[in-house]
């Protein structure tokens, strides 16, 4: 069943890389027949990333509200009618129009569909599930590429064509159902049970099932509320770091220039046949997907960073052999540059093109994921843009040497990057992941290294030291007039919680060392943001703590602590 899900997600993947490299081709006939001007041609093509900043822009927010499952079958209506208005269209105004419905899609899609496949799969498969979604993306362009190849100049069938895909990501995503970890966001435990059955199949124990139910409540019952302003909580940064860096380095490594202007880059490596540089276009095509397999069988077994230190050395080195092919002019170096320009795309898609989508879906705690995959993919738009815009001008003025130069020194600031900021999240739950982030520890070295003797070794506590502490900590909250009334139901849960308890217990240890008994905004220490997280999801009242505050078995057993 997971497989049919990312198989499903994937769909959209394909309609991204089609929508975005099909006008590749169609422009030579568009140009003849509508004489567009130079601003139309750019409008037109750029419409498709303009309109995904949008998509992305909208993507969190509805992906929180009605659900995965609901804005992709959404997204999937408007590549439709994107798609068949696209080809019906009298001319280029419509045209423009189009495509920025599909840029929505495309922008929407982007985002959804590796959260949809990240919060259905298990931990083990994650990363070569949200794998699947790029070789879509490549599966998507090498499509493309060949409708370019087969339908000439009928520009109408090309766009005509991805109305297909679309119809089936629709078909699909009716008969699939939304993630367990959404249902519990909206406090539908019963629902998130029968997802978790459906996509972990017969294969897997009811005790199993409970117990990863369990899990993914733990890490929503401490992570707050999920508004906008979470997003700017300083545990939240190094997630951020991560995803927006790893998109940056992607978009300025010069994908896009390669992807979208391959035939002129082979043009100026010396390729003067047109059929020989659609040839060469194709095989870009080709090694794209055939290395995006590769990278997908890596991805969980050798780990992300050691997968990006080798994509960031790969590209690095493909693009400087492209720029001393191209700024020598030597026509025996040309071949140097064909070389180089395999090397890289080789080595981007088995890391720098799945790794961000992968980490991006799997490095936010749960109550921001969404929005803030949301804020992150438009970033990654924003870089699409720019590289994109930029590139022929860049040409004109540093010549294509120059500017293949750049991205190869981007690549290479991509391994410092890694070293210093990338942790290791293959193998690790996303509720594991989300602990250590809201520990405090530093984000990178997630997965290299034993928790720290603190969190085992201190002592447990009781639930009377644990009620005296969090009465102390409630009064140093900025939401103290709130919580007050509800100490004893805070102490119940937070003793039975076990993030809230580790942290009462570590500082509880530390406390007492001093031999204090009164607690200081000092002694919360990098537990600070677990206590804050807890107090601001009570605050705000997350759907579950709230029906529990509601049920009256449990007003009695408040009461009967005094309340
Ligand atoms: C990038 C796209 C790019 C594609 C190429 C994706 O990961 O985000 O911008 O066009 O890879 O395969």
């Amino acid at each position: 069943m997971i497989y049919f899900v990312a198989l499903v997600a994937g769909l959209a993947g394909i309609l991204f890389g089609f929508d975005e490299g099909v006008i590749a081709g169609a422009l030579s006939s568009l140009r003849a027949e509508f004489q567009i001007t130079s601003l139309e041609e750019g409008m037109m093509t750029a419409a498709v990333p303009f309109g995904a900043l949008f998509g992305a822009l909208l993507a969190g927010s509805l992906a929180e509200r009605f659900g995965r499952r609901q804005t992709l079958l959404f997204a999937s209506v408007l590549f439709v009618i994107g798609a068949l208005c696209a080809g019906l269209a009298p001319g280029v105004w419509v045209l423009t129009g189009c495509r920025l419905v599909l840029g929505l899609a495309v922008g929407v899609a982007a985002m959804v569909a590796p959260l949809y496949i990240s919060e259905s799969a298990p931990s083990k498969q994650r990363g070569m599930l949200v794998s699947v979604y790029q070789l879509a993306i490549t599966i998507g362009i090498l499509s493309a590429y060949l409708v370019n190849f087969a339908f000439d100049d009928k520009w109408r069938t090309m766009f005509m064509l991805g109305a297909l895909p679309g119809i089936a990501l629709f078909l699909g995503m009716a008969v699939l159902k939304d993630t367990p970890r959404w249902y519990i966001l909206k406090g539908r435990t019963e629902d998130a049970r029968r997802a978790l059955q459906r996509v972990r199949g017969t294969s897997v124990s009811q005790h199993e099932i409970e117990s990863e139910l369990g899990h993914i409540k733990a890490a929503m019952d401490t992570g707050g509320s999920g508004r906008w302003a979470d997003l700017l909580a300083p545990v939240v940064w190094p997630a951020f770091i991560v995803g927006i860096g790893l998109f940056f380095l992607q978009q300025l490594s010069g994908i896009n220039a390669v992807i979208y202007y391959a035939p002129t880059v082979f043009q100026e490596a010396g390729f003067d046949s047109g059929s020989t540089q659609l040839m060469a276009t194709i095989g870009v095509g080709v090694v794209n997907v055939l290395m995006t397999l590769v990278g997908m069988y890596l991805i969980d077994r050798i780990g992300r960073r050691r997968l990006l230190f080798l994509g960031f050395v790969g590209t690095a080195l493909g693009l400087g052999m492209i720029a001393v092919g191209a700024a020598t002019g030597i026509q025996s170096l040309d071949i140097l540059a064909v070389i180089g320009m395999a090397l890289y795309i080789a080595a981007f898609a088995a890391s720098i093109g799945p790794l961000p989508w992968v980490m991006m879906a799997e490095i936010f705690p749960s109550h921001v994921r969404g929005m803030a995959m949301g804020v992150t993919s438009l970033t990654n738009w924003g870089f699409n843009f720019l590289v994109v815009f930029s590139f022929p001008v860049l040409v004109s003025a540093l010549g294509l040497g120059g500017v293949f130069g750049i991205y190869a020194l981007v690549c290479v600031a991509g391994v410092i990057f890694t070293y210093l900021r990338i942790p290791e999240t293959s193998g690790v739950s996303l509720e594991d992941i989300e602990k250590h982030l809201l520990s405090g520890r530093p984000f990178h070295m997630l997965g290299q290294f034993a928790p720290p003797p603190m969190y085992t070794d201190a002592p447990d506590i009781t639930q009377d030291q644990a009620h005296e502490m969090l009465t102390q900590l409630v009064e140093l909250s900025p939401y103290r007039a709130y919580l007050r009334p509800l100490i004893n139901r805070i102490s119940e849960v937070g003793y039975d919680n076990h993030q809230v308890r580790t942290a009462l217990r570590i500082v509880h240890a530390r406390v007492s060392r001093q031999s204090r008994q009164t607690l200081t905004q000092h002694d919360m220490g990098s537990e600070r943001e677990t206590f804050v997280a807890f107090f601001e999801h009570i605050r705000f009242a997350s759907p579950s703590f709230l029906e529990w505050v509601g049920e009256p078995q449990v007003d009695n057993k408040g009461d009967s602590r005094g309340a």
